[in-house]
């Protein structure tokens, strides 16, 4: 097992390893006198995960209530964040109970977010249970629901108490999942990590999956520590979702945000010029079961881009390799988007 300690307003462990969630009650009982626990899941978790959790939690003193919301990014919603505390008011949860976030990225993201604002704010601990929350949301704290105008546009940064990443769990993941949090290991690989990036160029790269959070989740947590709101080097972090977020709302979020990631990578490789690094996300993507190429134009994709939430003003801060494990922080103009679109899909469709 690997412990990942995170020194920000939060102190707190990652532990990745297998037969965590079986354990949870352990793990937990260490760190906080026994109380009422919210355990927070989806429809989709419910059946597989929820029951092997409340166990461990009775096991060792806990009790606990649970609250089950329909799969899917439609209910990360302020309908379901109200929903959510009204729950933890009735269960009479106080500040020295815990919210357990039982799932995915939505389910972190929100259940987080009823933790910071829930009595001003209570404890809460991630247990991810897709790649892409194990190695990008549960940790550093970032909680949010969408609004109407836009994705994660209300949130707080709330730091849990404790991240515990049950390895079994990942692996036994459906491909489509483990190819949406491969598009962010990618990223960690760009970023920092040439090792890492070419472990995911290898189609066996399922086999290593403990060794890939932990390495993604190591360069996360430094760069939290360095940043943890998001005002410098944390911003590194966005590789790809500029331009992935825009092919996702041009998709009207039909396509996943790995998926948008993946692409986004690609396109920022070619609107940086360099067309070694172009091919080799292309080829890590292809690898990972992951798109490299969409159907909408330079026009449509900079519209899109002109909402991003990351924009400030007239200018956009764009991430931009420099070589695989290297990548910079471009303040552009955001009249330069279209060019640039246009610039990184026609590298890629030479290349593909
Ligand atoms: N998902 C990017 C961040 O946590 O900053």
């Amino acid at each position: 097992m690997y412990r990942v300690h995170l020194d920000a307003s939060k102190s707190y462990d990652i532990f990745i390893g297998s037969g965590l969630i079986k354990n949870a009650g352990t793990y937990l009982s260490r760190l906080l006198p026994r109380c009422r626990v919210a355990v927070i899941t989806d429809s989709n978790v419910y059946p597989l995960y929820a029951q092997t959790v409340c166990q461990s939690l009775a096991e060792n003193g806990f009790e606990y209530d649970t609250f089950v919301f329909p799969a899917g990014e439609q209910s990360k919603n302020i309908s379901t964040l109200s929903d959510m505390l009204e729950f933890m008011a009735n269960c009479q949860l106080t500040r020295s109970d815990f919210v357990l976030a039982l799932g995915g990225g939505v389910t972190g993201d929100m259940a987080g977010f009823a933790a910071a604002v829930y009595a001003r704010g209570i404890p809460f601990v991630q247990i991810p249970t897709t790649l892409l929350a194990a190695v990008d949301s549960s940790v550093g704290g970032k909680t949010a629901i969408d609004l109407k105008a836009g994705k994660n546009l209300a949130g707080a940064f709330h730091q849990p108490s404790l991240v515990l990443t049950d390895t079994d769990v990942i692996a036994a993941l459906p491909a489509q999942l483990l190819s949406e949090g491969a598009a962010e290991v990618i990223k960690y690989g760009v970023l920092q990590d040439p090792e890492l990036f070419s472990w995911m160029c290898e189609s066996t790269w399922t086999e290593k999956i403990p060794e890939i959070i932990l390495r993604s989740v190591e360069i996360k947590r430094a760069m939290v520590m360095e940043d943890e709101l998001d005002r410098g080097v944390r911003k590194m972090l966005n590789l790809g979702h500029t331009f992935g977020h825009a092919i996702e709302k041009c998709a009207d979020f039909s396509l996943s945000h790995g998926f948008g990631v993946a692409i986004g990578m690609a396109i920022a490789a070619g609107a940086a010029g360099k067309e070694e690094i172009c091919r080799r996300i292309i080829a890590a993507n292809t690898a990972c079961g992951l798109p490299s190429t969409c159907i909408f134009s330079p026009e449509e994709l900079a519209q899109a881009a002109l909402t991003d939430k990351k924009r400030s003003g007239s200018t956009v801060d764009l991430i931009l390799p420099e070589e695989i494990g290297r990548c910079y922080i471009q303040k552009t103009p955001v009249s330069e988007l279209c060019v640039l679109f246009e610039k990184g899909l026609s590298m890629i469709k030479e290349l593909i």
